[in-house]
């Protein structure tokens, strides 16, 4: 990057999927704002009960900076990601970020993520479990949960990321422009799992910095049973996809 250019995350859209989040989205947003003022925000609402997406169309009405998607019906957090991101790429952010509404993602440490995309990396990980991440008041089944998760997907992918499963992370551009989201179809956990491999897979440059997990003080987790299942079911999958391109490169390259 030439030193006369803006680095990338002067163009930052922060994505925030919201379902029943009346009361954690204006203390979200301000947070962010406080932190990051230049920042634009996408709420991807899926018509939630408590009307939600109603507060996020007068907190856009008042601000510029922010903006709303709404979605007809719930269909998951992947699914809310990937309209999030085709809004992102009609327009011309350079870093997309995802950040939860319910405050376990810290706005204060976002400098974190932006800062080492600044410094090249292509997708920047939010980290729990590298030196300098943890968890707060997370339920110990959580913990057990993620850990699993992680170990999991590191032994069927062969990965040594720490923390393929977290949901604060930010992506250069380019990132999503090759991801290939109209075939992604996850749409819990494994969501995560699934972007961060396929860039990985994509030879892009994928870093982990630490931040602080803290659990939500107000509302509830929407994750289930069905979405430990379907990372479950998927990531071998992937890995033994991955494991097999490779041995046929091998092949092909001793043939040729
Ligand atoms: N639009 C939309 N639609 N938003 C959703 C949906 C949905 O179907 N499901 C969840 N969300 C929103 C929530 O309102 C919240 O802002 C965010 O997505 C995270 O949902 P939580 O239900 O709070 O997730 P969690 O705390 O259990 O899980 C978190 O940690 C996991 C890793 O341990 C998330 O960050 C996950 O992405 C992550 O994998
Ligand atoms: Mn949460």
């Amino acid at each position: 990057m030439s030193p006369n250019q803006p680095p990338p995350s002067s163009k930052t859209l922060v994505i925030i999927p919201t379902y029943d989040e009346l009361e954690n989205l204006p203390l979200i947003v301000g947070r962010l704002h406080r932190a990051q003022p230049e920042v634009d925000v996408l709420v991807v609402d899926d018509n939630s009960p408590d009307g939600t997406g109603e507060k996020a169309d007068e907190m856009a009405a008042a601000d510029p900076r922010i903006h709303v998607l709404h979605r007809s019906e719930k269909n998951g957090l992947g699914g809310a990601y990937i309209a999030g991101f085709r809004w992102a790429l009609e327009r011309d952010y350079a870093v997309v970020v995802e950040m939860d509404a319910d405050g376990s993602h810290a706005p204060e440490q976002l400098d974190r993520l932006l800062r080492a995309v600044d410094e090249g990396a292509d997708l920047v990980l939010g980290s729990r479990y590298v030196p300098g991440g943890r968890t707060v008041n997370w339920p110990l089944k959580r913990q057990l949960i993620s850990r699993g998760g992680n170990v999991y997907s590191q032994l069927a992918l062969g990965t040594r990321i720490r923390d393929i499963t977290g949901g604060y992370r930010a992506f250069r551009r380019e990132v999503l422009e090759k991801l290939g989201l109209e075939s992604v179809a996850s749409a819990g956990y494994c969501f995560q799992i699934d972007l961060a491999w396929r860039a990985v897979q994509l030879g892009f440059t994928v870093v982990e910095v630490p931040i602080t997990f803290t659990e939500r003080v107000i509302g509830e987790s929407k994750m289930s049973g069905s979405i430990v299942k379907e990372a479950a079911v998927n990531v071998p999958r992937w890995g033994l996809e991955a494991r097999t391109r490779r041995l046929r490169g091998i092949l092909a390259s001793r043939r040729a």
